[in-house]
């Protein structure tokens, strides 16, 4: 069965290209075909793609397509039948391609910082998910090393009623290495914390699919 994750947050800078890519590369190691889809008009994941192609040309194949407007919903059509897993990377805001990608999705991801203007910029995002009827959770990133505002910030996502996934990824160097590189930290540094995160969000994201 295919499925398509469309990682939206409104904010930029939340960690929507890094989760995309880290996830990507985890479900194309663990054996799947993937596709990424830029929405993006930034074109973040497109440049990480192009590096990909051109320095990592050892690499696992993910298929690839920059794609907006009324072309989005049938471009995704497509890749559904032909890859097991696609992952949608969305534009800092809520507007129509971010909605066609959530209501296109079969989990709706939104990458948040512990703090609290990442978690009040999610509201908007995951009400659209939940209008939607989409199942949605909220990624944390870039989580420090326990301490009180990440607790305040755990129990003000409690007290909204959010959806978190337990997996979390930490402040890495190597989230940003293994970007600059056009790989995933899977596969740049396998035997990294930063890998070990990767997977058992990748496990989790696998048992919500089902
Ligand atoms: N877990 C992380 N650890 C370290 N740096 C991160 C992490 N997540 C994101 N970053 C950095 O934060 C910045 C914004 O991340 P990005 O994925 O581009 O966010 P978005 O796509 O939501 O705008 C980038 O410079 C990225 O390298
Ligand atoms: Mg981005």
């Amino acid at each position: 069965m295919s499925a398509i994750i469309t990682i939206a947050q409104q904010k930029g800078g939340a960690g929507k290209t890094t989760l995309a890519v880290q996830l990507a590369t985890a479900m194309r190691q663990a054996g799947r075909s993937v596709a990424v889809v830029d929405i993006d008009p930034q074109a973040s994941l497109t440049a990480w793609m192009r590096l990909r192609e051109h320095e990592a040309r050892e690499a696992a194949e993910i298929r690839f397509s920059m794609v907006g407007g009324w072309r989005l919903g049938v471009e995704l059509d497509r890749l559904k039948r032909e890859c097991e897993r696609i992952i949608v990377d969305s534009p800092p805001h809520a507007e129509s391609d971010a909605k066609g990608a959530i209501k296109a999705a079969d989990l709706v991801l939104v990458p948040c910082q512990p703090s609290p203007l990442d978690i009040w910029a999610s509201k908007s995002t995951l009400d659209i998910a939940i209008k939607d009827g989409k199942p949605a959770a909220l990624v944390l990133n870039r989580v420090p090393p326990r301490g009180k505002s990440f607790d305040e910030a755990l129990q003000s996502i409690a007290e909204r009623g959010y959806e978190a996934l337990s997996a979390r990824l930490g402040n890495r160097q190597a989230f940003i290495t293994s970007l600059g590189r056009g790989l995933g930290v899977v596969e740049s540094e396998p035997r990294s914390a930063a890998a070990h995160e990767v997977e058992a969000l990748l496990a989790e994201v696998e048992t919500q699919l089902r």
